[in-house]
């Protein structure tokens, strides 16, 4: 699945830039936005600060640093988010506009995501942050683009630290923190977690997305353990079950996709290696979500092709990872041509598992 960036948010940008810089040409202003591009990715990468206390100084602290960010990360943040959204069972209807909350907004690059994903669904959309020159610039991005892409949302900002964040008589039926939880130190991180759990409807869900930090230790299985076991939340994803995560390292997905424009004139100049979107995700809800006849299991290593036949490692609905063999007389053209493309993260939705001689090899047959 590719999804192209919106190219109306990246046009968005591209003006906001345009002002600051006084550029010309999307080459030109890109060219002149290269520093503080430079500054922002080496934040997220070489550069980054230890885990910034919850009332730390926003980084996002003009427009531009704004602008920088957004067409920087947004494409990146939208095909991640497009990924996450598209595995999950279409979102429970509510009788009210759907309540959403983005907390640690930032400029809207995930609101933006799920706004498209939801299409012409009402939507009461609050998005928080402790940086206001960031939710200016997304109040001013839903004000022009509202009409035209997401007519029946509603938008509330809130500029203020998430430590403020508390709990309340408020529901929302979804939360998102997206790319917020490894800015925070480790107590905080499970601390907002149950409370933005506590603030979900009874069939809310709470999507969780985390770069993959190899230096910042597993965080994300003890914030699942966390959910599960204390929060009594229910993983939609990226589990096929509910059991102790099987996996000897960090859960993630490993996605290719296609850069957008600008992101491909700045990485013409950048040399960054954006080929592949590295990324742990958990969704989680506090209703169990009902019992279903087709098995999931989710892909979690690199795929053999042989042929005839594709072996890949997948999480399965048992808590356990096994081997599965996918013959290819089982897919018809098109699912045969998208076993040649799989990825880690990948979820297979499955008919039956069939234990073959060697005990971690399973005969998989997709559900049709
Ligand atoms: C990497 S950005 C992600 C922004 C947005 N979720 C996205 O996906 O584009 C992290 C955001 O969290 C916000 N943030 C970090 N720590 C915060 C805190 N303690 N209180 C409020 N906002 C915070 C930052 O200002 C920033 O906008």
């Amino acid at each position: 699945m590719h999804i192209a960036y919106p190219s109306e948010l990246e046009a968005h940008w591209l003006e906001i830039a345009r002002a600051e810089t006084h550029g010309t040409s999307p080459r030109d202003i890109l060219h002149r936005m290269l520093p503080d591009i430079v500054r922002l990715a080496d934040r997220f990468t070489t550069a980054r600060p230890p885990d910034a206390a919850p009332g730390a100084a926003p980084y996002l602290r003009d427009t531009r640093s704004c602008a920088a960010y957004s067409l920087f990360f947004a494409p990146q943040t939208y095909a991640r988010l497009s990924h996450v959204l598209a595995e999950l069972p279409p979102f429970p209807e509510t009788a009210h506009p759907l309540r959403v909350l983005d907390l640690g907004a930032g400029t809207g690059a995930a609101t933006w995501t799920l706004l498209d994903h939801l299409g012409s669904r009402p939507v009461a959309l609050s998005a928080w942050d402790h940086s206001r020159p960031a939710l200016r610039c997304l109040h001013d991005l839903f004000s022009a683009l509202r009409r035209a892409r997401w007519p029946d949302a509603t938008l509330r900002t809130t500029p203020a630290p998430l430590g403020d964040f508390a709990a309340s008589t408020e529901k929302f039926d979804v939360i998102l923190l997206h790319y917020v939880l490894n800015e925070l130190p480790a107590e905080f991180r499970r601390s907002l977690l149950s409370r933005a759990a506590r603030s979900l409807t009874p069939n809310g869900r709470l999507i969780l997305c985390e770069p993959l930090r190899h230096d910042a230790g597993d965080y994300m299985r003890g914030l699942r353990a966390h959910a599960i076991e204390e929060l009594g939340l229910h993983p939609l994803a990226p589990c096929p079950h509910a059991l102790a995560c099987p996996l000897d390292g960090p859960c993630h997905d490993v996605r290719t996709w296609k850069l957008s424009q600008a992101l491909q004139i700045l990485n013409s100049v950048l040399h960054r290696d954006l080929r592949h979107l590295a990324y742990a995700l958990l969704v989680l809800t506090p209703n169990a979500p009902p019992a279903s006849d087709t098995l999931r299991a989710r892909v979690v290593g690199s795929p053999s092709h042989a042929k005839g036949h594709t072996v890949c490692p997948a999480c399965c609905s048992d808590g356990q990872i096994h081997r599965l063999q996918l013959l290819h007389r089982d897919f018809d053209t098109a699912g045969r041509k998208d076993l040649r493309h799989l990825e880690r993260g990948q979820v297979l939705r499955l008919a039956s598992l069939t234990p073959l001689g060697d005990p971690s090899l399973f005969r998989a047959i997709p559900a049709t």
